[in-house]
């Protein structure tokens, strides 16, 4: 079992082991006599959210009386209908303040069951167990929730940290190839941002599916963003940094009309990132190369089928720009980025010369 703690305004443990998710309601703390309700989408409840399931049976015996709460999921999905959907649910119910939400899912899960938990009678704890590598490696952790709005994504939300992170290695198996590579590059991203043990351990890992090997880098990926979190909880500076590659990626998730998947954008998102950077004299080659390197090895397809100007004009459509600067996360060097500011006119120029070298 792997344990990491995260001290933000809330003091709470990661767990890692297999077996875990069927032994939930033993890491559940005063679990007896406890409301919970589980929020999870319909491809997640199939798999683990029905009554028979060992998840249900173990909080169940520890006492609680288990409701749930299931949407469809999916990006149409994750908005204030959803949430007004399941707040009126717990009411309804008769939840309390000292009753619990688990939010068992992927990041878009991770995310609605985050935000109602935070809303309802003004916030409510709730644990996250992710059911896609993606959110082990990250939405799981740091207390970003939210929901879109028809103006743009994640507009409406709160910092609400959960109270336990629960992953069980064991749901990798259900797993496409493609859905541990979304999770591979956020770690790769961690790896950029401050650790060169995950570009190591990444370049030579021998198996990509091996269980071993991904849950040893989500404990490491999430060790960094612990670091960050734990400095810079509510994004005010530090924590952009955990954003590397992410305004491509954003860009590209939304020319593609998110066909294109959040981890496979990332990658894109740092190859261009990278070699722009490299280009402009802010970083070394050789950290350019690197980054090429250790995506090639997971074989990320990396040629962007968006020109610069759309890239811009889908970028610059965030609605969180500040001002007629964009923020950009700088691969300094291996193992260290840097927050740079641009004005907006030069971004289709940056991604330019990004996209030259991906050709
Ligand atoms: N995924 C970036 C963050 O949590 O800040």
């Amino acid at each position: 079992m792997i344990k990491l703690t995260v001290n933000v305004s809330r003091k709470y443990d990661v767990l890692m082991g297999h077996g875990i998710l069927g032994n939930t309601g033993g890491y559940i703390e005063n679990a007896e006599g406890r409301k919970i309700c589980i929020i999870t989408d319909t491809n997640v409840d199939e798999l683990y959210g029905k009554q028979e399931h060992a998840l249900w049976r173990s909080l169940e015996s520890a006492g609680s009386s288990v409701y749930k709460y299931v949407f469809p999921g999916g990006e149409d999905h994750k908005d204030m209908a959803t949430i007004t959907s399941i707040l009126e649910y717990l009411a309804k119910n008769d939840f309390t303040r000292s009753d619990l939400i688990i939010a068992l899912g992927g990041g878009i899960t991770g995310d609605v069951a985050g935000f109602a938990a935070a809303s309802y009678l003004r916030g409510i704890e709730f644990i996250q167990i992710p059911t896609t590598f993606l959110a082990a490696v990250d939405s799981s952790v740091g207390g970003k929730t939210g929901v879109n709005l028809s103006s743009g994504k994640n507009l409406a939300g709160a910092f609400h940290q959960p109270s336990l992170v629960l992953f069980d290695p064991d749901i990798l198996s259900t797993l496409s190839a493609d859905l541990k590579l979304d999770g591979i590059a956020e770690a790769i991203k961690a790896g950029f941002i401050g650790d060169l043990d995950i570009l190591s351990l990444a370049y030579h890992c021998a198996d990509p599916q091996d269980e071993d090997f991904l849950t040893k880098l989500a404990a490491l990926a999430i060790e960094v963003k612990r670091i960050i979190v734990e400095d810079d909880e509510r994004e005010s500076g530090k924590r952009a940094l955990l954003n590397l590659g992410h305004t491509a990626a954003h860009a590209i998730e939304k020319c593609s009309g998110y066909n294109i998947r959040h981890g496979h954008a990332v990658a894109m998102g740092m190859a261009i990132v990278s070699s722009a950077s490299a280009k402009k004299g802010w970083c070394d080659n050789s950290v350019h190369e690197a980054m090429m390197a250790v995506l090639n090895k997971f074989e990320f397809p990396l040629e962007c089928p968006y020109s610069a100007e759309e890239l811009t004009s889908a970028a610059l459509h965030d609605k969180k720009r500040k001002g007629n600067d964009i923020t950009l996360v700088i691969p300094e060097a291996i193992g260290n980025c840097v927050l740079k500011k641009i004005p907006v006119e030069d971004l289709t120029e940056f991604f330019e010369a990004g996209l030259e070298s991906l050709k």
